[in-house]
C-alpha cells in the first residue's frame, strides 16, 4: 500500500433542521428515515437486528457466511471494499476475515461516533487493512479515497436499498457506477417479499424495541434543536402496504397539539401521523428490474432456502 490513510474520520454531514422543518409542514408529514440513525438510534438499531422477529440480519449473515466460497470468486484481485451504512460492520468481518484479496476498507456512515467506534475497533483487529471512515449522507454525496488497488467493491447490506423509492433507488446506483469503473462491484442486501405476517411481525416486535426506534427521532429532534415534543403522546405504528410493496412506520399523535421547531409551529391533529420510513420489499422481478434500469450486470442473486432474503452481486460494464 503507497498510502495509508491513518484511520481517520472525515465528517462530511450534519443533520439540516431546514429539512426537518420543511417535512413537518407539510401534509402528510414526513421526515427522512435518515434521521433515526443518532448515536442512540443506531444503538437501538442494532439491538433490533439481534430480535426474534426481526429476520433480516441473521438471515443475511447466515447466507454471506454459506457462501464464501461464491464470494471469492469475486474477490479475486487486490480490492478495496467501500460499505454504505456500515453500522456496527458485523456482516463486513465476514468478508474481511474471509477474502485475502481485500486490502482497504472504506466504511461510509451518517453516524460519526458509531463510524469511530467501528473504525477504532476494526483497525484493531485487522491491522494489515488500510482504513478511512467517511461520515457522510451518502444518498447526498460524498468522497471515495482513492486507494491503491484494482478493484471496488461496494458492500451495501441490510436491505437499505428499500428505503429509497424504486426510482430512487435506481438513480442512487447510477450515481454509485459514475465513482466506479468497468469490472467494480457492489454487493446489495434485499429483503423479499413475503407473507405479510412475518414481513409486519419484523417491524411491531413484542419487546418494543422498533417502537422505541422509532420514537428516539422525537427525542433526537428535542436535543438537537431545543424542542419539547412529548415523546408518550406519539405511538409507533408500522403495517405492510401490499400496493405500494414497503413496510411503512410512522409517528402517530394521539392527542390535537402543536409543536415549534426552529420558530415554526407544527399543528399535529389526533391520529395524524409523520410518516417516518418506508422499506421495500422485492421478489426476484424487482431486482432484475432495478439492476437493469441501473445500468449494472446481474451476476448472481444468493438467497436462504426459504428466499427471505438475498444477497446480489452486480458489476459496473461501462459502454
Ligand atoms: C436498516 C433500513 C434496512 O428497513 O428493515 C428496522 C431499518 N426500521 N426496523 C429496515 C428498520 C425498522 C431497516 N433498514
Amino acid at each position: 500500500m503507497n498510502r495509508r490513510l491513518g484511520n481517520e474520520i472525515t465528517v462530511q454531514w450534519q443533520a439540516p433542521v431546514t429539512e426537518l422543518v420543511a417535512g413537518l409542514i407539510r401534509h402528510p408529514k414526513t421526515i427522512s428515515s435518515k434521521f433515526l440513525y443518532d448515536e442512540t438510534g443506531s444503538r437501538l438499531f442494532e439491538d433490533i437486528t439481534r430480535l426474534p422477529e426481526y429476520y433480516q440480519t441473521r438471515t443475511e449473515t447466515e447466507i454471506l457466511r454459506s457462501s464464501v466460497d461464491t464470494l471469492r470468486l469475486f474477490f479475486d484481485r487486490p480490492t478495496t471494499l467501500v460499505e454504505l451504512g456500515s453500522g456496527s460492520s458485523t456482516k463486513t468481518k465476514i468478508l474481511l476475515d474471509e477474502m485475502n484479496a481485500i486490502k482497504a476498507y472504506v466504511p461510509i456512515d451518517i453516524s460519526t461516533d458509531f463510524l469511530m467506534e467501528t473504525v477504532r475497533k476494526l483497525s484493531q483487529d485487522y491491522p494489515h487493512i488500510d482504513m478511512a471512515g467517511v461520515s457522510a449522507d451518502y444518498t447526498k454525496s460524498f468522497e471515495i479515497p482513492k486507494l491503491d488497488t484494482e478493484r471496488t467493491v461496494v458492500f451495501f447490506p441490510g436491505s437499505t436499498i428499500g428505503n429509497f423509492e424504486p426510482a430512487a433507488a435506481v438513480d442512487f446506483l447510477c450515481h454509485i457506477r459514475t465513482h466506479l469503473s468497468n469490472g467494480d462491484l457492489l454487493i446489495i442486501g434485499v429483503d423479499r417479499k413475503k407473507e405479510r405476517l412475518i414481513i409486519e411481525a419484523a417491524y411491531n416486535d413484542s419487546s418494543g424495541v422498533t417502537s422505541a426506534f422509532n420514537k428516539n427521532l422525537l427525542t433526537r429532534i428535542n436535543r438537537e434543536y431545543g424542542c419539547r415534543i412529548d415523546e408518550t403522546t406519539f405511538e409507533h405504528v408500522s403495517f405492510y402496504n401490499d400496493k405500494a410493496g414497503r413496510i411503512e412506520m410512522h409517528l402517530q399523535s394521539m392527542i390535537d397539539q402543536t409543536v415549534e421547531l426552529a420558530g415554526e409551529i407544527i399543528t399535529f391533529e389526533e391520529g395524524e401521523t409523520i410518516h417516518t420510513e418506508n422499506s421495500y420489499k422485492f421478489d426476484m422481478n424487482d431486482i432484475e428490474t432495478m439492476s437493469v434500469k441501473s445500468g449494472l450486470q446481474l451476476k448472481r442473486v444468493i438467497s436462504d432456502e426459504l428466499n427471505y432474503f438475498s444477497v446480489c452481486i452486480m458489476e459496473v460494464v461501462h459502454q
